[in-house]
């Protein structure tokens, strides 16, 4: 067997993080193109692990840093003795310009949102994006600039509030953009990052899932040789991804372990377990707990209380069955990038605590297993590409998020058997009709809360008393933040019309329309 290694393309692009929030978008748009690329904090981007890591280019990120303070971050030197190109972005091309013997200032008139682009001369960035002449929209966000350039740089681009808006060392192959393409805001800003890769890096491109799949399968086996693997299907995407993909590397060699809490949607437990076991004949163990969630659960109505709770009996359950399977030396999991990713922290300090999500992180240290995470390097869009790449259903790789506690977060308060089989009905309700209006793949989670609220209704000539349920649904990127969607009134009266006929124990329906920040996605 070939050695495994450590990323599944010779083309790799380095993204040094200077704390910027979009970051991470720069990373999408570079794999979006068929680069493999890594997002390292500056601070963290020690001589040897860059060297190790062999990058064809360097891309420098934003910051809310200013170049102008003490003590503001700086690429390692060795960035620009690799011989490698080097773009950098906002921020990035500050620094780069300052270190490489140009000036910076701040105090200049701020230039934030869209902004307009002179293009002067003609560039390798530009390629089949933009003429000489032309004006271009790109996306501003800067306080400071860049007021003298190192030798060897020419300006390419300008603004109104940025004369050095585009920049270009073209025999050492650097460049530097004031303006973010990574933003969907500059239009043409995708087509710039893949000439950096392609034509000024070299890139091929050749970075596809069908190639990462191989790529994994080998790690994979590598990794665990004869040993046995087991995996936690939560019934979401992350942990099904990487269940089945393991199942490709080593067969029967790994176990899934299916806890159903109780907490579960309607049929969920069933689809988990029929797809599993039956479509792929994965060794599977369900196990049905959900006497002992319910039970502690029982009476407690503070929201972290109750993750806490959930947290820990999932645990318990997990371990149990685990031990069960002989000679399990390795735990798969469905950690993504995004989790993996260290952020550039400037503050120091922790942030605060809104939610603490449940998930199994404690485990490995207890049962003293190997971890074995496949999906590591991926972002969620990614795996569900991947998904595809390895047959599973759409209705599986599309699905909303759904939250490691379960409808346990969707009453708010103490929870009961009855209520939840209340919400169940509720929530199959609004999906079906949201999937029939074809919204469910604009909307990044929907879903019902039931509220532990009873008023007054009157249905025929009888009077009701029962729960309110409230609807909720937003569009996201990555669940940081989030803006309801704004549906139409007739689909939210049909909705409403339909959940108070059917569902005996609502007989009020509100739609939460509430943003993240300040709300937050769920309602506890
Ligand atoms: P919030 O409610 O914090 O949710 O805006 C952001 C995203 O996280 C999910 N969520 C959780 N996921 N355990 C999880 O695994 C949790 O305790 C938890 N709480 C919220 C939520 O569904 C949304 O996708």
């Amino acid at each position: 067997m070939p050695a495994p290694t450590a990323q599944p393309s010779p083309d790799r692009i380095l993204i040094l993080d200077f704390g910027s929030q979009v970051t991470q978008l720069i990373a999408r748009r570079v794999r979006e193109s068929g680069v493999y690329c890594e997002i390292w904090p500056f601070n963290h981007a020690g001589d040897d692990r860059i060297r190790a890591f062999d990058p064809r280019g360097v891309i420098l990120s934003g910051s809310p840093a200013s170049v102008t303070e003490d003590g503001s971050p700086r690429a390692p030197q060795l960035v620009f003795e690799l011989g490698v190109p080097v773009l950098g972005i906002c921020y990035g091309q500050q620094t780069m310009c300052e270190q490489l013997g140009g000036a910076v200032e701040a105090g200049h008139h701020r230039e934030f949102g869209r902004a307009w682009l002179d293009i002067r001369e003609n560039c390798t960035l530009f390629d089949g994006a933009w003429a000489v002449g032309a004006r271009e929209q790109v996306w501003m966000s800067h306080g400071d600039r860049v007021t003298r350039l190192p030798d060897g740089f020419r300006i390419v681009a300008t603004s109104e509030n940025a004369p050095y808006a585009a920049i270009a060392d073209d025999a050492r192959r650097y460049y530097g953009v004031q303006f973010h393409p990574e933003v969907v805001h500059t239009p043409h800003g995708a087509q710039l990052l893949r000439n950096f890769t392609h034509h000024v890096c070299g890139c091929e491109g050749s970075w596809t899932m069908a190639a990462f799949r191989d790529a994994e399968i080998a790690k994979i086996r590598a990794q665990v040789g004869t040993g046995k693997v087991i995996c936690g299907l939560s019934g979401g995407v992350d942990s099904a991804v990487a269940a089945v993909l393991i199942h490709e590397a080593i067969g029967d060699q790994l176990t899934c372990i299916f806890v159903d809490t109780g907490l579960m949607r309607s049929g969920e437990a069933e689809q988990v377990v029929s797809l599993f076991r039956g479509h792929y004949n994965i060794p599977l163990v369900h196990v049905d707990a959900s006497e002992l969630f319910l039970g502690r659960l029982e009476g407690v109505s503070d929201p972290e209380q109750k993750r806490k709770i959930i947290g820990a009996a999932f645990v318990e359950v997990f371990d149990a069955e685990a031990e069960k399977i002989d000679g399990a030396r390795f735990l798969a999991q469905g950690t993504l990038y995004p989790d993996v990713i260290e952020s550039v922290s400037f503050t120091g300090g922790p942030s605060v605590t809104i939610k603490s999500h449940h998930n199994v992180g404690g485990l490995p240290e207890r049962m003293k297993l190997a971890l074995v995470e496949p999906l590591r390097e991926l972002f969620k869009d990614e795996v569900r590409a991947l998904g595809r790449e390895l047959g599973l259903p759409e209705s599986f790789v599309g699905r909303h998020p759904f939250p490691g506690p379960g409808l346990g977060i969707r009453i708010p308060g103490a929870i009961s058997r009855d209520m939840l089989e209340i919400l169940r009905k509720a929530d199959v309700i609004y999906l079906e009709e949201i999937r029939r209006a074809g919204l469910y793949d604009a909307i990044w989670q929907a879903f019902a809360v039931l509220l532990p609220v009873r008023t007054v209704g009157v249905m025929g000539d009888g009077r009701t008393y029962d729960y309110v349920c409230a609807l909720r649904a937003v569009t996201s990127t990555d669940g940081m933040t989030a803006d309801y969607y704004p549906f139409d009134h007739e689909f939210l009266g049909r909705v409403s019309t339909r959940i108070v006929n059917e569902v005996r124990g609502i007989n009020r329906v509100v739609y939460d329309i509430t943003s993240k920040p300040p709300g937050t996605i769920e309602w506890e």
